[in-house]
């Protein structure tokens, strides 16, 4: 299987480590592009690559080469990769891809063209990077009848949370995961919950055989979060992670991304550091966790390298039809409301006035001590209510004189879900 890789970038560059580390694997580099390929040529890895490779600026001498049989593409975004891995499907070549905006995005169109082409279009790195959770969901669980897909599909989010169970601030610990690399200078896409966003679609199109634009799916950011909601959700028996969630509910997929309270006994607040976690939900084979490194060079170069090992062994895969489906982001769940409030009587009567009038009924009020009265925080809690129902009482509850921020709202996740066995 020769392959033909488009960026050599930290995947890039990984997967020809990964692929150096296992001689006669029967799989071989025979050409590179990259912009700077001199720059490249010096990186340390590059001497992991077949002296006989060829390294080239010039895209079309790689999509069309007599000598490539697949085109990796590790280059990353929407444009150019998806005119490029269009132009590879069509000269008849095998794809894969650890792009998840492309696959999100257009994964569709593209399926379609492989299809007719022939030619196999695979992309197991794009979503949980090294953990198998594609390949197994699509092979391993395509028995099964999924009715829900939720995990921790963001390993910088799952950084920067289970870093500030330790008492860190928000701030300091996403300077710590940029420290490390693994947060971006502008970190919107993982903390906004837009790059889970589109790994959900993924999995909710192979899962729940549901076609869904991520633009559809609510994002809620985890930048709001404060470590005083780490010592309440302690209180509650929970912890917090950023959870993506899809359900089938009445030819409907109910859709959600965002910081939610888990509890410290289920699996999702196990998941620490930079793991991914995913958790599927069928009616015949019940509930199967995947969990394991989601991203960094060597487990998502093992995931490219595995879809190129299944090319390369002509390994069938199940495509079942996906079919496009509309979105709705309320949620039936308990809610926990922080506020951040300049202390003065009657703020306790005036806010359950607000949620006595939306029919939201409170389950606890918690207030610890030690706060200044100019910033005083406290959380309360509601019985199962409807996520739009609680958004319009907060809405109203922020024009208060006494908040001295914006409430914080956020879904918990409660025992019977699967998620929290
Ligand atoms: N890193 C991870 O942990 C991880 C995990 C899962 C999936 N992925 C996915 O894997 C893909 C690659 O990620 P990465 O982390 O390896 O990114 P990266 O380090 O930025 O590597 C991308 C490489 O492609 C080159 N490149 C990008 N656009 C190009 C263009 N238009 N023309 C020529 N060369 C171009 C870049 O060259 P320059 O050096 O000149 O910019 C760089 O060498 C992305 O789709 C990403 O979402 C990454």
């Amino acid at each position: 299987m020769r392959v033909g890789l488009l960026g050599f970038g930290t995947v890039g560059s990984s997967f020809a480590e990964v692929l150096a580390a296992q001689p006669g694997s029967g799989v071989r580099i025979t050409r590179i592009f990259n912009r700077g390929v001199g720059r490249k040529r010096s990186h340390e890895k590059a001497r992991l690559v077949p002296a006989e490779a060829v390294w080239t600026e010039h895209v079309e001498e790689v999509l069309e080469a007599a000598d490539v049989d697949v085109v990796v593409e590790l280059l990353g975004g929407l444009d150019p990769a998806e005119r490029w891995l269009q132009a590879a499907l069509l000269a008849g070549r095998h794809v894969v891809t650890a792009n998840k905006q492309l696959i999100a995005y257009r994964g569709a169109a593209l399926f379609a063209l492989a299809a007719e082409k022939g030619v196999q279009l695979l992309y197991g790195a794009a979503v949980a990077g090294g953990v198998p959770v594609i390949p197994g969901v699509a092979q391993g669980l395509s028995g099964d009848r999924l009715t829900r897909i939720s995990g921790i599909l963001n390993g910088t989010c799952n950084f920067i949370l289970s870093s500030m169970e330790s008492g860190a601030e928000y701030q300091g610990a996403l300077g710590r995961a940029q420290a490390a690399g693994y947060a971006e200078a502008d970190p919107s896409a993982d903390v906004d919950g837009f790059d889970a966003r589109a790994k959900l679609c993924i999995l909710a199109r192979l899962a729940l055989h549901a076609e869904i634009d991520p633009e559809e799916i609510p994002a809620q950011t985890i930048a709001t979060i404060s470590a005083v909601d780490f010592s309440y959700a302690q209180e509650l028996g929970c912890t917090l992670r950023q959870v993506s969630r899809a359900e089938l509910v009445d030819g409907m997929v109910s859709a959600g991304v965002g910081p939610m309270l888990v509890p410290r006994s289920s699996p999702f607040a196990w998941s620490q550091g930079t793991r991914n976690m995913v958790v599927t939900s069928g009616l015949f084979g019940g509930d199967v966790v995947f969990s394991g490194h989601g991203a960094g060079g060597h487990p998502t170069a093992v995931a490219v390298l595995s879809d190129v090992r299944a090319i390369a062994e002509n390994s069938v895969q199940v495509r079942l039809p996906a079919h496009r489906m509309k979105v709705v982001g309320d949620v039936l769940a308990p809610h926990y409301l922080r506020f951040v409030v300049a202390d003065e009587p009657g703020i306790v009567a005036a806010i359950a006035a607000v949620l006595a009038r939306h029919q939201v009924n409170i389950d606890s009020l918690l207030q610890h001590r030690g706060h200044p009265a100019a910033r005083l925080p406290f959380v309360i809690t509601t019985e199962p209510c409807l996520s739009s129902t609680v958004t319009r009482a907060i809405a109203e509850m922020a024009q208060m004189a006494f908040m001295v921020q914006p409430p914080l709202c956020l879904q918990m996740l409660v025992a019977d879900d699967p998620e929290t066995v």
